[in-house]
């Protein structure tokens, strides 16, 4: 008797359970965040587009600030990409026949800024970096995913 109880009361405590935690929504952001939050977070992104705009214009304030050379032949990203357009960073990671390996959207702009425009290559986790990745995203908003494209 006692074991006919056990072989019942353990299935039903999983099932308990299994309910219980399909029936709780993701246990990470239990708290909504308050629209004054959202702000705070949509002024963060957009405050390093503003700044990856004028690096991508080829501002010589924002790049002295940042101490970053990122062209020596005069060109600024804009001049080759209106609109950051041709720099799909949804189709990347990808293998990039000019830099011969699998490559991230960081090392494509390093690419460009080596080669194209002969200046000095950023550290990828560099703030200009960041910034110039930031912009190069916004101006490319609602494109569809598709990494590895050519
Ligand atoms: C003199 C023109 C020129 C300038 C200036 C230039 N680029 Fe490019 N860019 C190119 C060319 C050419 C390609 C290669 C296109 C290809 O073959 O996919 C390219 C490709 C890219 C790509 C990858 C696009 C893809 O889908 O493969 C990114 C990202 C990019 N450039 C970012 C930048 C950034 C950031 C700057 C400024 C620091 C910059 N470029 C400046 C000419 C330029």
């Amino acid at each position: 008797m006692k074991r006919t109880l056990l072989y019942l009361a353990v299935p039903a405590l999983c099932l308990a359970l299994f309910i219980l935690l399909s029936a709780t929504p993701g246990m990470a952001h239990k708290a909504k965040h308050a629209p004054e939050q959202l702000k705070a977070f949509d002024d963060v992104f957009m405050e390093q587009v503003r700044i990856g705009d004028l690096l991508f214009h080829g501002d010589a304030a924002t790049e002295k600030k940042m101490k970053t050379k990122l062209s020596r032949t005069g060109m600024a990203c804009a001049m080759c990409h209106p609109f950051a357009v041709d720099n799909h960073p949804h189709e990347f990671p990808k293998f990039q026949e000019q830099i011969n390996k699998f490559s991230t959207l960081r090392d494509m702009i390093n690419w460009c800024i080596e080669k194209p425009n002969e200046g000095e290559k950023l550290d990828p986790d560099s703030d200009a970096m960041k910034a110039l990745e930031a912009y190069i995203y916004w101006s490319n908003r609602g494109s569809k995913l598709d990494p590895g494209r050519h």
